[in-house]
Parts: C-alpha cells; structure tokens; sequence
C-alpha cells in the first residue's frame, strides 16, 4: 500500500492526451492546441470535436457535425415534465442532475459508450438549463432553434430572442475555455463512475454533483455576491482586509493547479472588458487588484492568483445570465470534456478502487441489541 497526500494532490492516476495544465508556468493545452489560440479562434463545436475525436475538424466536418449536435436538443417529453414536477425554488444544479438522470432513464445510455452519447447529452445540457429557468418564471419553454451555434442557442432559449453576436460569441468563448480541465474533482467523478462499466448518463450525473460545490464550480455566484456586497471600489481594502481578517477565502482565487495566473482568467478579463458595463469592470479590476496585493502579503508562499472562476463570474452577468445558472452554465461547457474522458476512460479501463487506512476501534465486544 502507498500513502498518498490528502486531497490526492500531486497524485497522478491517469493518463490522458485532452488536456494538460502547466501549473507552474500557466499554460492550459488541449489535445497540443494552447488555450489562447483556442480562445481566440476556434468555436466551441470546434472544441467538441476536438475533444471528442481527437482533430480540429475541416469546413465540411465542422458543419456536419454541427447539425448533427443541433439535432439533439430537443429534450423527450419526459424530461421536461420532470423539470415541470421540481419546485420552482429549487437549486438550478439540482434540477440539472434530475433532468440529466430523467434523460439517462429514457434514452438508456447502455452499453458501449459511444460520441453519440456525448452529442445527445451535451446537446441536452443547455436546453434543460433554459426550459427550467422559464418554468420557474412562469413563461413556456423556447424550442431550440438548430440554426444558432451552442452558445448563441442557449442564450435564446433563456430570453426567446436571438442574442447580439458580441453576446453569443462571449459565451462561445467561455465555453471554450472551460470545456476541459485535467482530473479536476468533476471529472475524476465522472472517470471514477465510468470505471465500473455505468453508463455516460451516470457519470454525468456524479459529475454534476461534484461541480456544484463551491470549491470547485459553484464559486461564481459566490464572486458575484462578493463584488455586490463590496459595491465600489474604495470599499474593497476595507472589505477584503476584514474577510481575510474573519479567515475567509476570497472567492475566485486560489487554485490547486495553477502556481501562476490562469491562461483562463487572462482571457475573461479582457472578455468581461467587452461585455460589462463600465463601472462594474472597474469595481471588478479594483478588487482583483486588492485581493492579489493581500493574499500576496499575507501568505507569501503560497502563489495565490486569480481564478478562471473570478472574470466567469463577470462574463457570465455581462452576458444576462441570473446568478444561479452561472454553474450550470459551466455544467454546460464542462460536459464536452465529461464524456471525452468517459471515453478515454474506457478505452484502457481499470476500475477505480483506491484503499483507506482504517483508522477506527478494533477488538470490540459486541453485546446483543437487548443487552445495549
Ligand atoms: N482566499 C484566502 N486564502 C486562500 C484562498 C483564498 N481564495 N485560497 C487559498 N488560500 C490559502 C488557504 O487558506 C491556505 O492557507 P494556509 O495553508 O495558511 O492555511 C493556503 O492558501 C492553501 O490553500 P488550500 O486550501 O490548501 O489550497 P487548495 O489547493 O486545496 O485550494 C481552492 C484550492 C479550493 C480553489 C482554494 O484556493 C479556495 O478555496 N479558493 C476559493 C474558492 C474558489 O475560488 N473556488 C473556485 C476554484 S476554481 C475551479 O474549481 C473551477
């Protein structure tokens, strides 16, 4: 038996050619492409096939396989009713992991995984998010349209009108920059799931509820509280000063990869520049500014930027949408690199089944249930 770090940090247990995080020199890579070239020039389908097929696609397949993906976004009846039965109060992730388990119930995801799978669940990601966001606000679904790109469908299935370009293409490109992350704790999930011959429905499903916690993919919405509740920028020495003061974490920064600053966040900023109003980017760089300069001075040795999570938070309100589908949102983008490593998983599969140290009482009497 070997003893591993807590947290299994530093621990290696797959191999993988999706993605590779440089950590100490922060650069992101995606099956060899760097994220910022990604960034700048690819769209998410672009990405999807990447992932999944392990080539940037041509003209002809990108639009083959593009149609084919708009072509399963419309969910089966039974989805949607199950979305309709869930209180309208309910936690959008919550609702997401119901309706993704409905879908797995109807479509049967068995037997050998399969790209298809990946396009069917993925395609349904953005469709369920927006079908519940108007069913709490009272209003009919929006049916997909298959003529707009992911981003640009999803941002029109949430508002029933079609999204400005300058919109459509802020989210594209969050998409793309999230769509894979190494074996974060969302897809070691999924991988972990996949290891025992479940099916994808399920392993994104496990995934869903590890990406919920703020740890990990529920921290924009936390960001977005904390930039509320700092209101301007003289307010954030003071703010910030007392909450690392109480021993909180400051939301959107810190990574356990990333000892410098994330390709991502480098990105965003300039994508939040774009799409946020003027005086919300200022309180934004203002804080970023301020949470740097004391997490610097008070843990010198820890290397603490900013996160992908801090300018997500931004684009995201930028783009329109309501606080609580910023995780879905990621939920959305992250599927693409989900399935990818449900695929990768069990093309050399082993099943996952680490041990642990016992650490409780031995030699116990036991003493019948009339006797205690
Ligand atoms: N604010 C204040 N202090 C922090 C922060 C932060 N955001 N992040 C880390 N630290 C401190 C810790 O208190 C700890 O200090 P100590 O050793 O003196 O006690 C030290 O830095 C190391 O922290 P760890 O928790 O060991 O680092 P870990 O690698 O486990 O954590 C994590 C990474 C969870 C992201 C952490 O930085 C954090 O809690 N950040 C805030 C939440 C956040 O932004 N989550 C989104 C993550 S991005 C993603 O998953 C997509």
């Amino acid at each position: 038996m070997i003893q591993v770090a807590k947290g299994l940090e530093g621990v290696v247990v797959a191999d993988t050619a999706l993605s590779h995080i440089d950590g100490e020199n922060g650069r992101l890579i995606y099956c060899g492409y760097d994220i910022a070239d990604l960034a700048h020039g690819a769209t998410y389908e672009e990405i999807a096939h990447l992932l999944w097929l392990g080539h940037l696609p041509n003209r002809a397949e990108l639009s083959a396989f593009s149609a084919k993906l708009a072509g399963y976004r419309e969910l089966p009846p039974t989805v949607i009713d199950t979305i309709r039965m869930l209180p309208a109060t309910a936690d959008p992730m919550d609702v997401l992991r119901s309706a993704v388990s409905a879908l797995g119930a109807t479509r049967h995801f068995s037997g050998a995984v399969s790209v298809d799978h990946a396009m069917e669940l993925t395609a349904a990601m953005p469709t369920i998010v927006a079908a519940f966001d108007r069913i709490r606000r009272g209003l009919k679904p929006v049916e997909p349209r298959s003529d707009l790109n992911h981003a640009g469908n999803y941002l029109y299935m949430l508002s029933g009108e079609a999204p400005s370009d300058q919109r459509s293409r802020a989210l594209d490109t969050y998409l793309v920059l999230t769509a894979d992350h190494g074996l974060n704790a969302s897809t070691f999930t999924a991988r972990v799931i996949a290891s025992t011959l479940s099916d994808m429905g399920s392993a994104i499903v496990g995934a869903i509820g590890a990406l919920k916690g703020p740890l990990h993919g529920g921290a924009p919405a936390l960001v977005l509280n904390m930039l509320r509740s700092i209101g301007k920028p003289e307010n954030a020495e003071p703010w910030l000063t007392a909450a690392l003061d109480r021993g909180e974490r400051i939301m959107g920064f810190g990574h356990r990869v990333y000892k410098a600053e994330d390709p991502r966040s480098k990105v965003l900023r300039q994508v939040a520049e774009r799409t946020s109003e003027i005086d919300f980017f200022r309180l934004a760089i203002r804080v970023e500014d301020v949470a740097l300069r004391l997490l610097h001075e008070r843990k010198p040795d820890r290397r603490l930027y900013t996160n992908v999570e801090f300018y997500s938070a931004a684009v995201m309100h930028g783009v329109g949408l309501p606080d609580d589908l910023f995780t879905p949102t990621f939920s959305i983008s992250r599927t693409v690199g989900w399935t990818a490593h449900v695929i990768e998983q069990l093309k050399d599969n082993r099943l996952i089944r680490p041990a642990a140290e016992y650490v409780g009482p031995t030699g116990l009497t036991f003493v019948p249930l009339d006797r205690r």
